[in-house]
Protein backbone atom coordinates (compact mmCIF):
# COMPACT_ATOMS: atom_id res chain seq x y z
CA UNK A 1 0.00 0.00 0.00
CA UNK A 2 0.81 4.04 -0.63
CA UNK A 3 0.03 6.22 1.05
CA UNK A 4 0.44 9.82 -0.45
CA UNK A 5 -0.26 13.31 1.27
CA UNK A 6 -1.96 15.80 0.30
CA UNK A 7 -1.63 19.53 2.07
CA UNK A 8 -6.04 19.93 1.71
CA UNK A 9 -8.48 18.68 -0.05
CA UNK A 10 -7.87 20.43 -2.92
CA UNK A 11 -4.33 18.82 -3.56
CA UNK A 12 -5.79 15.35 -2.75
CA UNK A 13 -8.13 16.05 -5.25
CA UNK A 14 -5.74 16.88 -7.83
CA UNK A 15 -3.50 13.81 -6.89
CA UNK A 16 -6.04 11.94 -7.14
CA UNK A 17 -7.70 12.98 -10.33
CA UNK A 18 -4.19 12.82 -11.77
CA UNK A 19 -4.28 9.44 -10.92
CA UNK A 20 -7.38 8.63 -12.32
CA UNK A 21 -6.70 10.72 -15.80
CA UNK A 22 -3.22 8.20 -15.98
CA UNK A 23 -5.18 5.43 -16.32
CA UNK A 24 -7.94 6.89 -18.96
CA UNK A 25 -4.25 7.95 -20.86
CA UNK A 26 -2.84 4.76 -20.46
CA UNK A 27 -5.85 2.32 -21.75
CA UNK A 28 -8.16 4.49 -23.08
CA UNK A 29 -11.47 1.97 -23.04
CA UNK A 30 -10.82 1.68 -18.97
CA UNK A 31 -13.38 0.27 -16.85
CA UNK A 32 -13.50 3.02 -13.74
CA UNK A 33 -15.17 1.60 -10.68
CA UNK A 34 -16.48 5.14 -9.08
CA UNK A 35 -17.96 6.58 -5.38
CA UNK A 36 -20.02 8.93 -4.80
CA UNK A 37 -20.39 10.68 -1.18
CA UNK A 38 -19.04 13.93 -0.38
CA UNK A 39 -14.63 13.24 -0.77
CA UNK A 40 -14.91 12.67 -4.55
CA UNK A 41 -16.79 15.60 -5.68
CA UNK A 42 -13.26 17.45 -6.38
CA UNK A 43 -11.59 14.97 -8.40
CA UNK A 44 -14.53 14.85 -10.66
CA UNK A 45 -14.35 18.44 -10.67
CA UNK A 46 -10.93 18.37 -11.52
CA UNK A 47 -11.53 15.52 -14.28
CA UNK A 48 -14.11 17.87 -15.96
CA UNK A 49 -11.55 20.56 -15.52
CA UNK A 50 -8.99 18.90 -17.70
CA UNK A 51 -11.53 17.28 -20.18
CA UNK A 52 -12.73 20.89 -21.16
CA UNK A 53 -8.96 21.66 -21.68
CA UNK A 54 -9.02 18.30 -24.52
CA UNK A 55 -6.27 17.03 -22.24
CA UNK A 56 -8.60 13.97 -21.39
CA UNK A 57 -11.37 12.14 -23.57
CA UNK A 58 -13.76 9.64 -21.87
CA UNK A 59 -15.45 8.57 -25.51
CA UNK A 60 -14.48 4.85 -24.63
CA UNK A 61 -14.35 5.00 -21.12
CA UNK A 62 -16.46 2.80 -18.60
CA UNK A 63 -17.12 2.88 -15.50
CA UNK A 64 -19.64 0.78 -12.60
CA UNK A 65 -20.81 2.39 -9.30
CA UNK A 66 -20.06 0.83 -6.42
CA UNK A 67 -23.51 1.02 -4.84
CA UNK A 68 -26.93 2.65 -4.47
CA UNK A 69 -29.58 3.42 -1.85
CA UNK A 70 -33.14 1.26 -2.52
CA UNK A 71 -35.86 2.95 -2.74
CA UNK A 72 -34.64 5.87 -4.81
CA UNK A 73 -35.57 6.54 -8.12
CA UNK A 74 -33.19 7.69 -11.01
CA UNK A 75 -34.54 11.65 -10.76
CA UNK A 76 -34.31 11.41 -6.64
CA UNK A 77 -31.31 14.20 -6.11
CA UNK A 78 -29.72 11.87 -3.71
CA UNK A 79 -29.43 8.72 -5.63
CA UNK A 80 -26.32 8.23 -6.53
CA UNK A 81 -27.29 7.71 -10.28
CA UNK A 82 -28.54 11.30 -9.98
CA UNK A 83 -25.20 12.24 -8.13
CA UNK A 84 -22.60 10.38 -10.30
CA UNK A 85 -24.81 12.22 -13.68
CA UNK A 86 -24.25 15.76 -11.84
CA UNK A 87 -20.93 15.91 -10.91
CA UNK A 88 -19.27 13.83 -13.76
CA UNK A 89 -21.60 11.95 -16.67
CA UNK A 90 -23.35 14.74 -18.04
CA UNK A 91 -20.22 17.37 -18.12
CA UNK A 92 -18.10 14.49 -19.95
CA UNK A 93 -17.91 13.53 -23.09
CA UNK A 94 -18.53 9.21 -21.82
CA UNK A 95 -21.03 7.47 -23.45
CA UNK A 96 -24.43 6.96 -21.02
CA UNK A 97 -24.49 3.50 -21.97
CA UNK A 98 -21.11 3.03 -20.88
CA UNK A 99 -21.70 3.99 -17.90
CA UNK A 100 -23.34 1.51 -14.74
CA UNK A 101 -24.79 2.39 -11.77
CA UNK A 102 -27.15 -0.48 -9.65
CA UNK A 103 -30.70 -0.08 -9.55
CA UNK A 104 -32.09 0.74 -6.60
CA UNK A 105 -35.80 0.19 -7.45
CA UNK A 106 -35.24 -2.93 -9.06
CA UNK A 107 -38.25 -5.51 -7.70
CA UNK A 108 -35.94 -8.18 -7.02
CA UNK A 109 -32.96 -6.99 -5.84
CA UNK A 110 -31.61 -10.18 -5.46
CA UNK A 111 -31.59 -10.84 -9.54
CA UNK A 112 -30.11 -7.17 -9.41
CA UNK A 113 -27.35 -8.26 -7.11
CA UNK A 114 -26.67 -11.45 -9.51
CA UNK A 115 -27.01 -9.41 -12.51
CA UNK A 116 -24.19 -6.52 -11.53
CA UNK A 117 -21.82 -8.86 -10.28
CA UNK A 118 -21.84 -10.81 -14.01
CA UNK A 119 -21.97 -7.27 -15.71
CA UNK A 120 -18.72 -6.02 -13.82
CA UNK A 121 -17.26 -9.63 -14.64
CA UNK A 122 -18.74 -9.16 -18.30
CA UNK A 123 -16.77 -5.67 -18.67
CA UNK A 124 -13.34 -7.47 -17.65
CA UNK A 125 -13.55 -6.47 -14.43
CA UNK A 126 -12.81 -2.94 -12.70
CA UNK A 127 -9.11 -1.76 -13.82
CA UNK A 128 -9.07 1.18 -11.17
CA UNK A 129 -11.75 1.42 -8.16
CA UNK A 130 -11.80 4.63 -6.37
CA UNK A 131 -13.15 4.84 -2.82
CA UNK A 132 -14.20 7.11 0.02
CA UNK A 133 -14.39 5.65 3.13
CA UNK A 134 -17.02 5.74 5.80
CA UNK A 135 -16.50 7.10 9.74
CA UNK A 136 -17.20 3.49 10.76
CA UNK A 137 -14.62 2.35 7.80
CA UNK A 138 -16.97 1.31 5.60
CA UNK A 139 -16.50 1.24 1.62
CA UNK A 140 -19.21 1.31 -0.58
CA UNK A 141 -21.96 -0.06 1.65
CA UNK A 142 -20.12 -2.75 3.20
CA UNK A 143 -21.04 -2.52 6.78
CA UNK A 144 -18.54 -3.18 9.92
CA UNK A 145 -19.17 -6.87 10.21
CA UNK A 146 -19.99 -7.61 6.57
CA UNK A 147 -18.31 -11.09 5.68
CA UNK A 148 -15.14 -10.08 3.61
CA UNK A 149 -16.53 -12.92 1.06
CA UNK A 150 -19.34 -10.90 -0.36
CA UNK A 151 -20.49 -10.06 -3.60
CA UNK A 152 -22.48 -7.46 -5.06
CA UNK A 153 -25.54 -7.70 -2.23
CA UNK A 154 -28.40 -6.08 -0.20
CA UNK A 155 -26.84 -3.99 2.74
CA UNK A 156 -29.40 -3.47 5.31
CA UNK A 157 -27.80 0.51 6.80
CA UNK A 158 -26.30 0.79 10.59
CA UNK A 159 -27.29 3.68 12.43
CA UNK A 160 -24.32 5.47 12.22
CA UNK A 161 -24.24 5.63 8.67
CA UNK A 162 -27.79 6.96 7.86
CA UNK A 163 -26.87 9.57 10.71
CA UNK A 164 -24.21 10.48 9.00
CA UNK A 165 -25.93 10.25 5.15
CA UNK A 166 -28.67 12.50 6.89
CA UNK A 167 -27.18 15.91 6.13
CA UNK A 168 -28.79 15.52 2.88
CA UNK A 169 -31.82 14.54 2.76
CA UNK A 170 -34.95 16.38 4.78
CA UNK A 171 -34.66 14.86 7.86
CA UNK A 172 -32.91 11.53 8.91
CA UNK A 173 -36.57 9.40 8.57
CA UNK A 174 -35.81 9.82 4.79
CA UNK A 175 -32.79 8.29 4.57
CA UNK A 176 -33.23 4.81 2.72
CA UNK A 177 -32.71 1.96 5.46
CA UNK A 178 -31.15 -0.05 2.86
CA UNK A 179 -28.89 -0.06 -0.15
CA UNK A 180 -27.19 -2.24 -2.98
CA UNK A 181 -23.51 -2.43 -2.63
CA UNK A 182 -20.50 -3.91 -4.63
CA UNK A 183 -19.03 -6.49 -1.77
CA UNK A 184 -15.53 -6.90 -0.32
CA UNK A 185 -15.07 -9.27 -2.91
CA UNK A 186 -15.87 -7.35 -5.65
CA UNK A 187 -13.75 -4.66 -4.49
CA UNK A 188 -10.78 -6.72 -3.97
CA UNK A 189 -11.22 -7.83 -7.62
CA UNK A 190 -9.96 -4.89 -8.46
CA UNK A 191 -6.64 -4.71 -10.69
CA UNK A 192 -5.86 -1.36 -8.88
CA UNK A 193 -7.27 1.10 -5.71
CA UNK A 194 -7.22 4.51 -4.96
CA UNK A 195 -8.58 5.05 -1.63
CA UNK A 196 -9.26 8.97 -1.05
CA UNK A 197 -9.88 10.70 2.40
CA UNK A 198 -9.94 14.37 3.72
CA UNK A 199 -10.40 15.99 6.92
CA UNK A 200 -10.13 15.42 10.80
CA UNK A 201 -13.28 13.39 10.65
CA UNK A 202 -11.82 10.68 8.84
CA UNK A 203 -8.26 10.92 11.30
CA UNK A 204 -9.10 8.15 13.59
CA UNK A 205 -10.62 5.51 11.02
CA UNK A 206 -7.83 5.99 8.31
CA UNK A 207 -5.10 4.99 11.04
CA UNK A 208 -7.51 2.32 12.51
CA UNK A 209 -7.99 0.83 8.60
CA UNK A 210 -4.51 0.99 7.51
CA UNK A 211 -2.41 0.29 10.47
CA UNK A 212 -4.87 -1.80 12.54
CA UNK A 213 -5.37 -5.42 12.44
CA UNK A 214 -7.49 -6.84 9.30
CA UNK A 215 -11.08 -7.55 10.68
CA UNK A 216 -14.74 -7.41 9.03
CA UNK A 217 -15.29 -4.90 12.16
CA UNK A 218 -13.55 -2.00 9.75
CA UNK A 219 -13.95 -3.37 6.08
CA UNK A 220 -11.49 -0.82 4.91
CA UNK A 221 -8.77 -2.76 6.48
CA UNK A 222 -9.09 -5.69 3.99
CA UNK A 223 -7.51 -2.90 1.63
CA UNK A 224 -4.30 -4.35 3.33
CA UNK A 225 -4.01 -7.63 1.44
CA UNK A 226 -4.53 -6.09 -1.77
CA UNK A 227 -1.81 -5.78 -4.00
CA UNK A 228 -1.89 -2.44 -5.36
CA UNK A 229 -3.76 0.30 -3.35
CA UNK A 230 -3.22 3.77 -3.43
CA UNK A 231 -4.77 6.25 -0.67
CA UNK A 232 -4.35 9.58 -1.05
CA UNK A 233 -5.51 11.71 2.20
CA UNK A 234 -4.87 15.23 2.98
CA UNK A 235 -2.75 15.91 6.20
CA UNK A 236 -5.88 16.26 8.55
CA UNK A 237 -6.64 12.87 7.43
CA UNK A 238 -3.29 11.64 8.35
CA UNK A 239 -2.45 13.34 11.39
CA UNK A 240 -3.02 10.27 13.40
CA UNK A 241 -1.09 7.66 11.27
CA UNK A 242 1.89 6.14 13.12
CA UNK A 243 4.94 8.15 11.64
C1 LIG B 1 -21.36 6.78 1.63
C2 LIG B 1 -20.90 6.00 0.40
C3 LIG B 1 -19.44 5.62 0.48
C4 LIG B 1 -18.62 6.81 0.90
C5 LIG B 1 -19.04 7.26 2.27
C6 LIG B 1 -18.21 8.42 2.81
O1 LIG B 1 -21.82 5.98 2.66
N1 LIG B 1 -21.68 4.81 0.18
O2 LIG B 1 -19.02 5.11 -0.78
O3 LIG B 1 -17.24 6.50 0.89
O4 LIG B 1 -20.40 7.67 2.18
O5 LIG B 1 -18.76 9.63 2.40
P1 LIG B 1 -18.04 11.03 2.49
O6 LIG B 1 -17.05 11.05 1.40
O7 LIG B 1 -19.15 12.02 2.28
O8 LIG B 1 -17.44 11.11 3.85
Amino acid sequence: MKIYEAKDYREMSRKAANILSAQIILKPDCVLGLATGSTPIGTYDQLVDWYKKGDLDFAEVKTVNLDEYRGLARDNDQSYYYFMHSHLFDRVNIKPENTNVPDGMAEDPAAECERYEALIQSLGGVDIQLLGIGHNGHIGFNEPGTSFAKETHCVDLTQRTIEANKRFFPSVDDVPKQAISMGIKTIMRAKKILLIASGEEKADIVAKAFFGPVVPEVPASILQMHDDVVVVADSAALSKIPR
